[in-house]
């Protein structure tokens, strides 16, 4: 696997492989799972060629804590996208990203309103700073996203299309452990009781793709927030119209629901998804 470390080797490699293979890319933050693993799999058999990033981004860290805490494992990031079947890893400093770059405003057309968006204010338009940058260098044919982040999914999505990048979105389904916690870079500071602690996440989730039928979304509400409430401190669990994002109050009022959540434990956030119907 290939190293590169400046935005001018990328683009020297790229625009020439783009003329005669299919390239792929995963962007990362680094800290790498097998939920990241999933993502460069599947990438490496769509693509002829597999390229991913990893670049802590700092526009994207409303928290400066959060982004100093962030974990940094290159030396095991390196053996898990090689054995993952990635070709070429870009590993840039922060001024190959952002050194020439002119900021930009960009509509999110409500799409940032809630979730993630309301409680990390600044977030999405970090992610799309960095995430159009890096469509710019690498000019891949298709980009490959986790579900577990799913409004960034949708802000990606949304992006591409203003931007008018030739760049087609593949989402992967979220990877977990076997007891149900979502895979994340941040379960790498969690204690081992706070690991166990954080399964009602995902628990409280299934419980309500199980028991729409029978129960509103506000008696469902009601009954998982209790749940998360006994050992995390809840952010926010909505339900919402998984084309727009905009919460529901009542099943009827979409035709795809997912229900998103985010919690903290001792000093770690983290957030998860389930598409309810
Ligand atoms: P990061 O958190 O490193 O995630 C990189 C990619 O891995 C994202 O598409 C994310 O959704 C996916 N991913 C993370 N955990 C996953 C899991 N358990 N199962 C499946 N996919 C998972 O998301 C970012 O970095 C950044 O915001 C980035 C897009 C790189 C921009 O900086």
């Amino acid at each position: 696997m290939k190293v590169l470390k400046t935005s001018d080797e990328l683009q020297l490699v790229t625009s020439k492989l783009k003329e005669t293979k299919r390239v792929g890319f995963v962007p990362t933050m680094g800290a790498l799972h097998d939920g990241h693993a999933a993502l460069v799999k599947e990438c490496a058999e769509n693509s002829d060629i597999t390229i991913a990033s990893i670049f802590v981004n700092p526009t994207q860290f409303n928290d400066k804590d959060d982004f100093h805490n962030y974990p940094r494992t290159l030396v095991e990031d390196k053996h898990l996208l090689k054995t993952a079947g990635c070709d070429l890893l870009f590993f840039p400093e922060t001024a190959e990203i952002y050194g020439d770059e002119v900021g930009f405003d960009y509509d999110f057309k409500g799409l940032d309103a809630r979730f993630e968006g309301e409680h990390r204010p600044g977030h999405f338009l970090g992610v799309v700073r960095v995430v159009k940058r890096l469509f710019e260098l690498v000019q891949p044919h298709a980009a490959f996203f986790g579900k577990k982040d799913f409004q960034q999914l949708m802000i990606i999505r949304q992006m591409t299309e203003v931007f008018e990048f030739d760049v087609e979105i593949v989402s992967c389904d979220t990877v977990r452990e076997s007891s149900g916690l979502a895979m994340s870079s941040r379960n790498k500071r969690l204690s081992d009781q706070e690991k166990n602690e954080s399964i009602v996440l995902h628990k409280s989730l299934s419980f309500c793709k199980n028991n729409w039928a029978q129960l509103t979304p506000r008696e469902l509400f009601a009954k998982v927030a209790s749940d998360i409430g006994a050992t995390m401190e809840l952010e926010y669990f909505s339900f919402a119209d998984a084309k727009t994002l905009k919460e529901i109050n009542n099943w009827g009022d979409a035709e795809h629901v997912v229900a998103l959540t985010a919690a903290k434990i001792g000093e770690v956030r983290l957030i998860d998804n389930m598409e309810i119907f």
